[in-house]
Formats: structure tokens, sequence, C-alpha cells
């Protein structure tokens, strides 16, 4: 069965679609899987512990600070008992509290405790889900590495219509079953720079790009997904850090390098980062002062180039090495060459040219180059592209 002897965290939040969680926690059961159920002050409005404790044929969690309970089974290790966290429904106000690092009660305190991957199935008022703060929250949320499932449009319980209604259990249970799916990557390490580098010219000032880092860090987080053991080395990037990775925090070029030698061996290596190509050769020890002089001359020093360092390594080179090639024109062209120049085995391609909003932005339109040829994807979400690129590498690695 599916989800033979998998355990489900189940978290029933207050809202009229916790009626379909009971028809969930059946679907569960009859895959295979166990619930440990869950329930919100707010759920409690809506379905009885007793329904659930009869349905799971285990015991209802409802209180943080329940002796009886921390005596059986202490609240962090509820968290980490189960292989899943499942929110179903995901209220706004659960999806808010998670997004702001909240805990003050029970659900809250086991979503931030967890160490496992956590399922949301929201459900509430179209307005609330349209909301900007809802809709931050989802975002920031799935940056971190929750998963969404629904909410699907339809008719809502209370007379309006649209985005809000969550997901039918059947789909619950496929998204579940999603998340718990085969991990291709488990014994894997990868390796996945990212973000930009500064490189001082003196203690205040610096060399650096616009790079956000976000590209980067959802590779990583695909990748951790997939399985894999990830080493994430990211220069001093915006976008948070993902979450099934081990960051190893670097501020230079010569500090990333240094990093990624001491992340080696991997089974595949992502060079993500915008490393600065050029440094200042020696960082003034004080703040350069205006003179009258005029302004100082900065002579510049080479960085290693890290990419291609690692792909013509001659002993321990990691199997798969795939750059990034961020090109202002001629994008296929420039491309090909590069990842020839490099040695790399792909190259990501993306134009960053003026009005691409890609550097720094959302969305990603990238061209795979490989050596059997080039593969233009269509613009995506840069957790699209992650989630594509990490599909690609698993099987490249089977
Ligand atoms: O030559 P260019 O900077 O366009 O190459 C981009 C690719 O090379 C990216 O994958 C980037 O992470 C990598 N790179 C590197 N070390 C450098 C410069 C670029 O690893 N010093």
């Amino acid at each position: 069965m599916r989800l033979s002897g998998r355990r489900i965290l189940l978290i029933v939040g207050g809202g009229i679609a916790a009626y379909k969680s009971l028809e969930l926690i059946r679907l569960i059961g009859k895959a295979g899987g166990r619930v440990v159920p869950v329930l919100t002050a707010g759920g409690r409005e809506f379905v009885t512990p007793l329904s659930l404790a009869a349905l799971a044929g285990e015991r209802v969690h409802e209180a943080l600070f329940d002796l009886t309970a921390e005596v059986e089974m202490g609240h962090i290790e509820l968290s980490r008992s189960a292989d899943l966290v499942v929110v179903a429904p995901a209220t706004a106000d659960l999806m808010a509290k998670l997004a702001g690092g909240l805990a003050n009660d029970l659900a809250s305190t086991l979503l931030l405790a967890t160490d496992k991957r956590v399922l949301m199935a929201p459900a509430m008022n179209v307005r609330m889900w349209e909301h900007p703060a809802t809709r931050r929250n989802r975002e920031r949320l799935a940056e971190d590495g929750v998963l969404f499932v629904g909410p699907a449009e339809g008719e809502m319980a209370c007379g309006e219509y649209g985005p809000g209604r969550m997901a039918e259990p059947a789909e619950i249970l496929a998204a579940i079953a999603d998340a718990l799916g085969p991990k291709p990557l488990a014994g894997r390490h990868a390796i996945v720079t990212s973000g930009p580098t500064h490189e001082p010219i003196d203690p205040v000032r610096y060399i650096a790009n616009r790079s956000s880092g976000r590209q980067g860090a959802a590779i990583a987080a695909a990748l951790a997904a997939r399985g894999a053991r990830v080493t994430f080395v990211t220069g001093p990037a915006t976008a948070p850090r993902p979450t099934g990775a081990e960051v190893v925090e670097v501020e230079t070029a010569l500090e990333m390098a240094a990093a990624v030698e001491a992340a080696l061996p991997a089974d595949v290596a992502v060079f993500a980062a915008a490393v600065g190509d050029w440094r200042p050769v020696a960082a003034a020890a004080r703040k350069i002062k205006k003179t009258a002089a005029g302004p100082p001359a900065l002579a510049l020093a080479e960085n290693p180039d890290i990419l291609a360092s690692v792909a013509g390594l001659a002993q321990g080179r990691p199997p798969l090495v795939i750059g990034f090639a961020a090109e202002t024109g001629d994008l296929i062209g420039n491309a090909t060459a590069k990842r020839q120049r490099k040695g790399c085995d792909w190259l990501v391609a993306n134009d960053v040219g003026d009005g691409s909003g890609i550097m720094g932005g959302m969305e990603n339109a990238v061209t795979l180059i490989t050596a059997e040829g080039t593969e233009a994807w269509p613009r995506l979400d840069k957790r699209e592209v992650a989630e594509r690129l990490a599909d690609r590498i698993a099987a490249a690695l089977a």
C-alpha cells in the first residue's frame, strides 16, 4: 500500500472544512498509513476529539501544557515522531503563525519544532486567501520549504465563490504520497553555491552584485527534498536559507572557493552563485578618506573560478558539475562556449538583460545546455526551475 507504515501528524485547524479531515484520516488508514491527530481550539468547534480518535485509533493531542501527554511523549518528540506533518484545514491563522515563527499553542509549537516536511491544505474565505498578508505568508512558507495542496476554486460555505476551498481528501492523500515518495537522491551529497560575493575595498565598502540567492536556495531545497545531503555555500544573500541543507556562510570568492573545497567529495555540484570576478588587490585596513587628490585607484586581482577549478579536477571531480551563465546577449552562443571553456557537464543559461527582471527577481527563463544540445525552458518561478533541475539531476545520477 502506498503509505505502508508511514506516520502522519495531522493538525486539524478551525474551519468548516475540518469535516473533510475525518475522511482524510480514513483514506490515509486505507492506504496503510497511521494518523496522529492534533486538534486546535478552533478545530474543536467543528469536529470532536472523539471522532478523530475513533477514526485514527490514536489519542488526540490538544494542549501544549498537558502533563499526562508530556509524560507519555513530549511535544518536541511528538513533532518529530511522524514522517510528515499535514495541516488540514490550514487556516489563515495557522499559516500566519508559522510564517511569523509564533508558537503559542500545541499546533504552532509542533510546526516550529518539527524536523519533518510540512504539507498545508489551506481553507479559508476567498478574501482572506487573497489578502496580501496571506499571500505574503504563503510565499514565505513556500520559501521555507512548506508544501501546499490547494486551495481549490469553488463555492464556499460562506456563500462566496473563488479560491479558498480546501482540496478534496483524495487530492490531499495524493500530495501526502508525493511528499513521502521515493527519495532518488538518498545517500548522495550535493554542493550548491549561491548568492553574491562581497569583495571588500575597505572595512565599510565592498564590490557586490544584484544576486538574491533565490535560485540557489531553491535548488538546494529541491535536492534536499529528494533525499540528498546538501552543503549550501552561500554569500551574503537576501533569500531565506533553504530547509534541509547544511548552510555554510561566506563573504568573499576566496572564502567560497575554500568552503567548496572543504565540502568535497560530492556526487553533484551546482554553482549558482554570482561570484565576483575580481577583488580589490588588498582591502584597506581603514576607511579610505576622500582627499583633494581625487578618487583612489582600485587595483583589482582576479578571483579563482570555482566552477572551472572543480570541473577541472583530475581527482575527486564530482560526476556531475553544473554551472550557471548570466548573459546579456547571444545567450546560446556565449553559454555554449562557456560550458566548454569551464569544463562543466551542464550549463544553466539565463538572459539577465535589462528589463528581464530575472537577477534578483522571482522568476527565471533558462536554457539548459548539455553535451547533447540545448533545451529552452519556459519562464517559470525559480522554485519550479529548481524542481525541474533537481529531477534532471536525480535522473542523471540514477
Ligand atoms: O564566467 P561566469 O562568471 O559567467 O560564469 C558563471 C558560472 O561560473 C556560474 O556557475 C558561477 O557560479 C561560476 N563562477 C565561479 N567562480 C567564479 C566565477 C564564476 O564558480 N569566480
